[in-house]
């Protein structure tokens, strides 16, 4: 089921809740009751979905970047993570995006992802991200164990590192039904060219790629030629780290913001990404499930059309 926004405040009104969502006037802090907040918007809305090319399965357009939440954990614990998991799912997501990492970090992480309640409803994106044939294998092998899943649904080359040795063996893992879906990532605008090129020379189910605003780049060639070559894509940096609502904070908003319903510079900035129908889904990272909640609304409501994309980048750009 979709839902617009319109409809979303609907229900949201009835349950007393529409001060919650982005731009109706409630507290943005995030600080009270979320944990309530978050499974009372739980059954009343779903996102938009786009479909992965390669099999039409459908993945909800927005997801969870998981880095920042994930390091925490064994400073934190693992409430943080999943309650940042509950509201993904809450409001219809899947996807959550993660790396190999040390054992004292995945093992307790994997704990979180196998929790029965969630387990067989998430879509999760791993990555390979070590030099050396062997290296990679043990790190496939080692999320399998901690995370419980096989076949993995994704698994990634990282930073495109020893892309040539571990393509190979993500083919053989995938032809043996260790995963469902092999792709290759980059957060550096520098390196789209070389992802071009594995695009066009290998069987790639997924590309991750940077893309925003400020760094628009993929636009140019990356998102056409994963639109031609059936790829699904998944954007990272969407916020440039952060960096996104430094650049933006206390900038009023442009007066076209209202045409398109964004209400904060969160919204602005997603809708731009999500307006390229070359996305699939659109990693927000965050440890506060509020945040991940007004991302995911963003997804809702009226889109740029081209000619206002235009002015969006012309208008961000010079005011950043
Ligand atoms: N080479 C690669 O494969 C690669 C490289 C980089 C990233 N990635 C993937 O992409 C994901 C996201 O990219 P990124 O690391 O550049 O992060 P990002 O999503 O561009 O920015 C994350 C930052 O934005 C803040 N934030 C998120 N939503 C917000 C909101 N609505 N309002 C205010 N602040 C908000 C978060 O802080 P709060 O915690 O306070 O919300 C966090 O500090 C990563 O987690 C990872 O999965 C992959």
């Amino acid at each position: 089921m979709k839902i617009n926004r319109r409809e979303f405040l609907h229900t949201a009104a009835g349950l007393g809740i529409a001060s919650l969502v982005p731009g109706c006037g409630g507290n943005q802090s995030g600080q009270t009751s979320q944990t309530v907040q978050t499974s009372q918007i739980a059954s009343s809305t779903v996102i938009p979905s786009r479909l992965i090319p390669r099999t039409n399965e459908s993945l909800p357009v927005v997801g969870f970047g998981s880095t920042k939440a994930v390091r925490r954990i064994p400073d934190v614990g693992p409430d943080e993570m999943r309650s940042v998991i509950q509201a993904l799912l809450d409001n219809g997501g899947k996807v959550i995006d993660t790396s190999f990492r040390v054992e004292e970090i995945d093992r307790p992480f994997g704990q979180i992802l196998q929790d029965e309640k969630w387990s067989d409803k998430l879509f999760v994106a791993t990555k390979i991200n070590a030099p050396g044939k062997q290296v990679g294998i043990r790190q496939m092998q080692q999320t399998e164990r901690l995370f419980n899943r096989r076949p993995a649904d994704l698994i990634q080359v990282e930073s495109m590192i020893d892309a040539d040795i571990h393509l190979d063996s993500l083919r053989e893992w995938k032809a043996n039904g260790g995963t469902r879906y092999i792709g290759i990532t980059t957060a550096h605008s520098s390196d789209q060219g070389r992802m071009e090129t594995y695009m066009k020379n290998v069987p790639l189910d997924f590309i991750q790629v940077n893309y925003s605003i400020p760094e628009f780049e993929a636009e140019q060639r990356v998102l056409p030629a994963a639109k031609d070559l059936g790829i699904a894509v998944l954007i990272n940096s969407p916020f440039n780290g952060g960096e996104w609502f430094t650049l933006t904070r206390g900038k009023k908003l442009p007066g076209w913001a209202a045409e398109i319903e964004c209400t904060n510079w969160a919204q602005i900035g997603l809708k731009y990404i999500l307006a390229n129908q070359a996305v699939t889904c659109v990693l927000t990272e965050t440890t506060n499930p509020k945040h991940l909640i007004e991302n995911m609304h963003s997804s809702f409501g009226k889109m740029p059309d081209d000619e206002l994309l235009r002015r969006m980048k012309s208008d961000v750009l010079s005011i950043i």
